[in-house]
Order: structure tokens, then sequence, then C-alpha cells
């Protein structure tokens, strides 16, 4: 996963950034809170790689550790957010499904190709369009086998998702 571009750290975010660190200064999981709460904070619901170093020098954390997380947990993103967000399950339910179409008709309903903005791989998607009105990501497994093949949209999740269905939803959005 690629970082986002350089982002320099204007003085209210770093009051703001250090606020957060003091408040959850000592409680379990410190990291993984201030860095979902940066993160919300942000416009385009991203942490700027000017960021990540902050918080880690800020925390006395190794910048290592502050990437491995956010590598990690899915909900983390590198690189800037689309007003929208598809995320299209990729797990082996999903897939034996159609998973792989669906992700590949709203690339091309889309516009977006792999070598686009954002970072993507045949299984491990993060587009955005060039207007910023959707991100295309793809996850692991939602959990929610059974409703196969699983797309989420603005955080609903729709199951037993079909072109047509989710060719609407998109519409619905632009
Ligand atoms: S494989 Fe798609 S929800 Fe589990």
């Amino acid at each position: 996963m690629a970082l986002a571009a350089a982002h320099s750290i204007g003085l209210t975010q770093r009051q703001a950034i250090d606020q957060l660190i003091n408040d959850h200064r000592g409680r379990p999981g410190a990291l993984l809170t201030v860095l979902e709460r940066i993160q919300e904070a942000q416009p385009r619901k991203f942490l700027p790689a000017e960021v990540l170093r902050y918080v880690a020098a800020a925390m006395r954390i190794p910048l290592s550790r502050v990437f491995s997380v956010v590598t990690f947990y899915a909900f983390f993103n590198l690189t800037p957010q689309g007003d929208n967000t598809v995320c299209i399950c990729r797990g082996t339910a999903c897939h034996t499904r159609g998973s792989r179409d669906l992700l590949e008709r709203l690339k091309l309903e889309l516009g977006l190709t792999d070598t686009g903005p954002g970072e993507g791989s045949a299984d491990k998607v993060s587009l955005t369009t060039p207007d910023s009105r959707f991100t295309v990501r793809t996850v692991a497994c939602f959990g929610q086998c059974a409703l196969a093949p699983v797309v989420e949209i603005n955080r609903n999740i729709h199951g037993h998702m079909n072109e047509r269905e989710m060719h609407k939803a998109i519409q619905a959005l632009r």
C-alpha cells in the first residue's frame, strides 16, 4: 500500500493531534484510537505520510509500527478517499458468486483502471475516480458469506448483489 504524497501539517492540526495523544496517553489501544480520530477528521478520510510521521514521533513509537497498524486494518486509508465508497468482497464465497465480475463491471462504469489514482492489483484494490466522487475498494470478507456476493456502499451492506442492482445504486449516487 503506497503512502499518499507529502502533506504538510499545519499548526492547528498539530495541536489537535497533540491533544488527542494527551487524551489517550497510557490507554490500551491508544495508537489505534488516535489514528482513527485523525482519519475521521480529515476531509478525504485518509492518513497522509506526514501525519503518520508526526504521530510516530509524538507518541515515541517506531514509524514502522505505525505503518504496520495502518496497513493491517482495512479501515485505515493511505490515499485520499472519494465522496462515496463502494467496497466489494473478494472472499471465497463472494468470488464463487461473481464478485470479480461485479468489480470489473464497476471499474468499467466508473472509468477506473488499476493504474489510476489510488492503488490496485488483481485482488486488492483501492481506486478513486479523478473527480473524487467514488472510491472502489475490496475486502477479504465481510463475515456475511450467506449473502454472497456482498457489496458495501457507503457503509451499508447489500447482499446477493448483481450488476443491475449495483448500476442502479451507482446511478443514484451520481
Ligand atoms: S466471502 Fe464475502 S462476505 Fe464472506
